[in-house]
């Protein structure tokens, strides 16, 4: 990229996120790609742990893979151990010297975070990273054996208690990261601690999904706030085209297909997040494509502290032992 170009790419960047479909799709991923410093060294992570949820598949197989591939020992915490296997196979042809564990771990069930928490913490000195990946659009309001909503269990609740019980191995880490993936579905949703659970009125997938992905933002914030020393950070993969695409949203994967991230594209700037020097001077910003992005565009969907605050106090119940 020549020198004359550059003081434009900011104004180019914010066009593609404010005009959503180029920026969410593959060609964003490119064109940010090629203005981009170069990739963090080979040996970022070399030494340090990091945890992954939902890694058996798509944007989590693929940070498990790229955390991997910069160093890291990866623990993949999966609710099926089969599936975790396979994946782990996958990520170790690509990367036969990496270190990675399979965990046995249902997001959605507290006692399942509990327990791999408690694992993790006899089991490693500190750690580096803790991406928050595992996500679900069930088509149903459904409750967990913990009678939760299951978005709000698994995307929410499950997140909050695992960041709270690996608290002592982020001390640990001098430069510890917290990556929550949201998702720009979220900028729709307005914060709602009212019914956290979606109890009223019909139940919607989709808006579950926004909801909760709105939530995270807001978690990822008051966690900043509570983690000094920690780079607590949420972000959005754009469009990709996994398993949680291609069956939650099928017409919308038909439509967009061509255009369509790879889950290597997607998932880059959890990645990034986890060893960039300048993510690690940051907290509670919401990123895509290595970039901080705005959290609302709609004014309805700003919340203000005391509703953020609502969040933490519904978290903290809901999660008590
Ligand atoms: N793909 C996109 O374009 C896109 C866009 C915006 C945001 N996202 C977010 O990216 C994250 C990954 O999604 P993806 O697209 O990669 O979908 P995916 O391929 O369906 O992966 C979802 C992963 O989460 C796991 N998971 C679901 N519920 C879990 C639970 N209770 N406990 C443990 N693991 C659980 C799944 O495990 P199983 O295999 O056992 O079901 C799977 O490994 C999600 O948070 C999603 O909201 C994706």
């Amino acid at each position: 990229m020549s020198r004359a170009l550059r003081p434009l790419l900011p104004v180019v960047d914010t066009l593609l996120d404010r005009a959503v479909v180029p920026g969410y799709s593959k060609l964003g991923y490119a064109l940010r790609r090629s203005w981009w410093d170069a990739d963090l060294p080979a040996d970022a992570l070399l030494g340090h742990c990091v945890v992954v949820t939902g890694a058996n598949s798509g944007l989590g197989r693929a940070t498990a893979a790229g955390a991997a591939r910069l160093g890291a020992t990866v623990r993949m915490l999966c609710r099926d151990l089969g599936r975790g296997q396979r994946a782990r196979e996958e990520i170790l042809a690509d990367c036969p010297d990496a270190t990675v564990v399979v965990d046995e771990c249902d997001l959605s069930s507290l006692k399942s975070v509990r327990a791999a928490a408690a694992r993790l913490r006899d089991e490693l000195p500190s750690l580096r990273g803790l991406v928050h990946n595992a996500g679900v659009m069930p088509p149903e309001r459904t409750e967990t054996d913990d009678g939760h909503e299951l978005t709000v269990a698994t995307h929410v609740l499950g997140p909050h208690l695992l960041t709270a019980e690996l608290q002592p191995l982020l001390a640990a880490d001098s430069d510890a990261r917290v990556v929550f993936v949201s998702s720009g579905g979220m900028y729709t949703s307005r914060l709602r601690t009212d019914d956290p659970e979606f109890h009223e009125g019909t139940y919607g997938g989709a808006a579950a999904y926004a909801r909760t992905k709105r939530m995270q933002v807001v978690l990822a914030q008051l966690w900043a706030q509570r983690l000094p020393g920690v780079g607590v950070h949420a972000m959005h993969p754009g469009w990709a085209g996994t398993p949680g695409i291609t069956d939650s949203l099928p017409r919308f994967a038909r439509l967009v297909g061509p255009i369509l991230r790879s889950a290597e594209q997607g998932a880059d700037t959890a990645v990034w997040l986890l060893g960039a020097p300048a993510a690690g001077r940051t907290s509670g910003l919401f990123w895509h494509d290595r970039r901080p992005r705005p959290t609302s565009y709609l004014p309805f969907t700003r919340s203000t502290p005391q509703e953020a605050e609502r969040l933490w106090d519904y978290c903290a119940v809901a999660t008590r032992g």
